[in-house]
């Protein structure tokens, strides 16, 4: 039964460190900047999951190499190397036998579910390398994987056989920003984390975050058009993202940066590029919308007893904290259970509750959006919505509040694996599905807390906020009855909620069979018409998307 509990302690005031006054500058370096890698599962687990997986080409045995694609020579790579200069700028296992440990971070993905046998990394440090390198290997009919941070969850960052991995790690400036207007452009190399230090300094913020933000390029991000953390409050990068710097297959730069946050002239190119996942060019420079950075900043982690109480609790924070509400994401007890079980932190709330969700407002006025704050918090409480929760107090707090909701990615691959699912559903039905995945594989007999079940947990978490709903499957390994008992159940699951299968993550690998349960079948030729104008050889990002 729920109960008025105490909520402790009340909102406070949580200051940002102090905004420098800059000048708009232009080729600003950041590479100092530390990358800061997600550190998952232990050694001992990730390197068995990795065993367990393989290579790519092994455990999907029906994905074939393509053979109209070259295979890497000697000559080919003189030529990188003559292009690149730079030893730096090229790792080259074609040629040399000693490179395996070097490549491998690159053919991996950040899942260990996905890996390639590409034996040669390129590392352009500007537009012109990009445009001389695709112009080359679409002459030579070279397949190509562009990869950032290699942070994505789809599996379309590595390579599935021997495609060469351009990597953008080299391309790291920022080009320009305006302290009026809020625009930044920069190249498509910069961390996301190191660009919004630059912009914290500045007194703006990047409209995107996410926990992968130590290492994701923004590059990387509008490649999959990530949603992230904030996106109920910022928006998509459909709509923030003003232009695009890209590079096609056969060399043509196209130079969109537009600066603009209004041009209507004529098809709007960028939008293609955003979302594309590699498949119809590179992106070399983005040019986005930074909105000013929020002075006061709240954070609330609440347990509630039910989903149905969630759901009214989403609704009093939209109504009642209107234009401060910056997030509101969701989180099941059993994400929480292991979070709590891998990284043995003390849980911030006494009691636990089947959910849980973390709000975030951001505004400019503490006092006024604290008071809001606790009005909603009080009237949510009264109401019997909400039955306990933490305001954090300083940034100290805040942090590890977000650290709840951002860590469950890490921890919940803990046991090995995860089976990954980034859904769209309407909100009432959303839940449901964590609790149906559970009970057909409890029916299989898959779940378990011994060795002998490959299934640990099923949970759900994500961004309530924008419909989207995180299914997660943990695993101790990758197996097909496992697979085999997901989908395509969850897709025709979906499917028959009129959801999307990728709300956010993209297609990649993972979901690429899977486009026609969000996609009719004239939408999906339109793509492949799309994708045939301008990578008419394929060899942009292959088997994957589409
Ligand atoms: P990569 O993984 O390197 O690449 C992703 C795709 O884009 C690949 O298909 C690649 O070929 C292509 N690509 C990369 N760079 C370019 C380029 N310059 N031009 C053309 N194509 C390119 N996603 C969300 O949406 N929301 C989240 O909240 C979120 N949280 C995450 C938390 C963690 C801990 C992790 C590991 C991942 C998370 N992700 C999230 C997934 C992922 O999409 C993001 O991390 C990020 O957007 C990927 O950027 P990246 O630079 O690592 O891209
Ligand atoms: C998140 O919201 O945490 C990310 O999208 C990553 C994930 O799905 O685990
Ligand atoms: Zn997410």
């Amino acid at each position: 039964m729920a109960h008025r509990a105490i909520l402790t302690p009340i909102a406070r005031r949580v200051a940002l460190p102090a905004l420098r006054k800059s000048s708009t500058t232009a080729n600003a370096s950041i590479n100092h900047f530390r990358r800061v890698v997600p550190t998952a599962a232990p050694k001992s687990n990730r390197a068995s999951a990795a065993k367990s997986s393989g290579f790519t080409a092994d455990s999907y045995p029906e994905i074939i190499r393509d053979p109209r694609f070259a295979k890497l020579t000697k000559k080919h790579v003189t030529y990188f190397k003559q292009l690149l200069g730079k030893e730096s700028a090229i790792i080259d296992g074609v040629t040399t036998d000693d490179k395996a440990s070097e490549i491998e971070p690159y053919n991996l993905d950040w899942m260990r579910k996905y890996k390639g046998q590409c034996t040669l990394v390129l590392k352009p440090g500007s537009t012109e390398e990009v445009s001389k390198i695709l112009k080359y290997c679409n002459e030579n009919l070279l397949a190509v994987v562009p990869q950032g941070g290699n942070t994505g969850l789809v599996g379309g960052s590595v390579p599935v056989f021997d495609e060469i991995v351009i990597s953008t790690a080299r391309m790291n400036q920022i080009r320009f920003f305006d302290e009026l207007s809020g625009v930044l452009v920069a190249d498509s190399g910069v961390i996301l984390e190191a660009a919004d230090q630059y912009l914290a300094e500045r007194g703006y913020i990047f409209p995107l975050d996410l926990g992968a933000k130590g290492s994701c390029h923004i590059g990387g991000n509008v490649s999959t058009n990530a949603g992230g953390l904030r996106l109920l409050r910022y928006g998509s990068l459909h709509g923030t993202v003003l232009g695009i710097e890209a590079v096609l297959p056969d060399g043509t730069i196209l130079e969109d940066l537009s600066r603009l946050r209004k041009n209507n002239t004529g098809y709007d190119l960028k939008q293609l590029f955003i979302g594309a996942e590699g498949t119809v060019g590179i992106i070399t420079a983005v040019s986005i919308h930074c909105p000013q950075r929020s002075k006061a900043i709240n954070v609330a982690f609440l347990g509630v007893e039910s989903y149905e109480k969630l759901q009214l609790a989403f609704r009093e924070a939209k109504t009642q904290l209107g234009e401060i509400l910056s997030a509101f994401e969701l989180m099941d007890s059993r994400s929480q259970d292991i979070f709590h079980k891998v990284k043995g932190n003390k849980r911030p709330l006494e009691g636990e509750y089947p959910f849980y969700c973390l709000i975030e407002t951001s505004g400019s006025n503490s006092e006024h959006d604290s008071e809001k704050l606790e009005k909603f918090l009080e009237d949510v409480m009264t109401k019997e919505l909400v039955t306990d929760g933490v305001v954090a107090q300083d940034e100290t707090q805040l942090r590890s509040l977000w650290a709840q909701r951002e860590g469950i990615t890490e921890t919940i691959g803990h046991w090995g694996g995860v089976y990954k699912y980034d859904v769209s559903i309407p909100i009432k039905d959303m839940y449901q599905l964590v609790d149906d995945v559970r009970t057909r594989l409890d029916e299989a007999g898959l779940i378990g807390e011994t060795d002998e079940f490959p299934v640990v947990d099923v949970v759900g978490y994500g961004h309530m906020g924008d419909s989207n709903l995180h299914l997660n499957i943990a695993v101790r390994r990758y197996e097909k009855v496992v697979e085999n008992v997901l989908e395509p159940y969850v897709y025709e699951w979906i499917s028959h909620k009129d959801g999307s299968i990728s709300a956010e993550h993209g297609l990649g690998l993972a979901k690429k069979k899977y486009i026609g349960y969000s996609r009719g079948d004239t939408t999906i030729t339109m793509m492949k018409q799309i994708k045939n104008l301008y990578d008419p050889k394929g060899i942009m990002n292959p088997y994957k998307y589409i």
